[in-house]
């Protein structure tokens, strides 16, 4: 595993960086995905959030968070009160890693190779967007974006320290959906709002 050095250009121009990361070789993510997904929004921008990697939808579709967990993160930030013009949004691994069983592809999360390969990518975005807070959605982005293990449950809705800007980490949308009790779903839903509210009042 190379990782994605060879084919990150230096530029900060997102629309550059997106049609590079086409030709990564970085991982072997690349062979089975449809494309890869790179982040979008604004750039510069205040927020910049980070989720895992891209779903089923978002690998045919080609743009992150279009499927159902988008849907929930949009209902979330909305919510927040953060307008999608403030915000940056992307993944920490830009090929969908999945298992095929029959005619489903079944998501597998990230290893830990998969996210060192593709970091160089995250790195150009953070020069390209200069947020001034970044939201890990989950355990693989905070691990992306801090470089060690992180328990969610211990370290979320508050500003931790981070290399580029202050990290504020939450669960992953995708948690939510899988909460079957409603009154526990709900629950789930105000968590995330909340830490989205708390990474916003560091902007302003
Ligand atoms: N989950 C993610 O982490 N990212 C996406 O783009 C979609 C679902
Ligand atoms: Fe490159 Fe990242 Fe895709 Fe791996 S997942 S091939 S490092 S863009």
């Amino acid at each position: 595993r190379p990782g994605a050095d060879a084919w990150v250009p230096h530029t900060a121009d997102v629309a550059q960086l997106q049609g590079a990361v086409q030709g990564c070789r970085g991982c072997e993510l690349w062979r089975a995905a449809t494309q890869a997904v790179f982040g979008e929004g604004s750039a510069p921008a205040s927020l910049m959030l980070v989720g895992e990697q891209p779903g089923d939808r978002e690998d045919r579709e080609g743009e992150p968070f279009v499927g159902p967990a988008g849907r929930v993160l949009a209902e979330a930030l909305e919510e927040a009160g953060i307008a999608r013009d403030e915000v940056y949004l992307t993944n920490a691994v830009k090929h969908f890693r999945f298992e095929e069983r029959g005619k489903r592809r079944i998501h597998r999360r990230p290893d830990v190779g998969n996210i060192t390969a593709c970091r160089p990518w995250l790195e150009a975005e953070f020069a390209a967007v200069q947020p001034e807070v970044i939201v890990c959605l989950g355990a693989t982005a905070a691990r992306a974006v801090l470089g060690r293990p992180v328990k969610i449950g211990e370290e979320r809705g508050h500003p931790i320290d981070g290399a580029q800007a202050p990290v504020v980490v939450t669960i992953h949308p995708s948690a939510i959906l899988r909460v079957r009790d409603a009154a526990e779903r709900s629950e789930a839903r105000a968590g995330l709002v909340a830490d989205l509210r708390r990474a916003r009042s560091v902007v302003r």
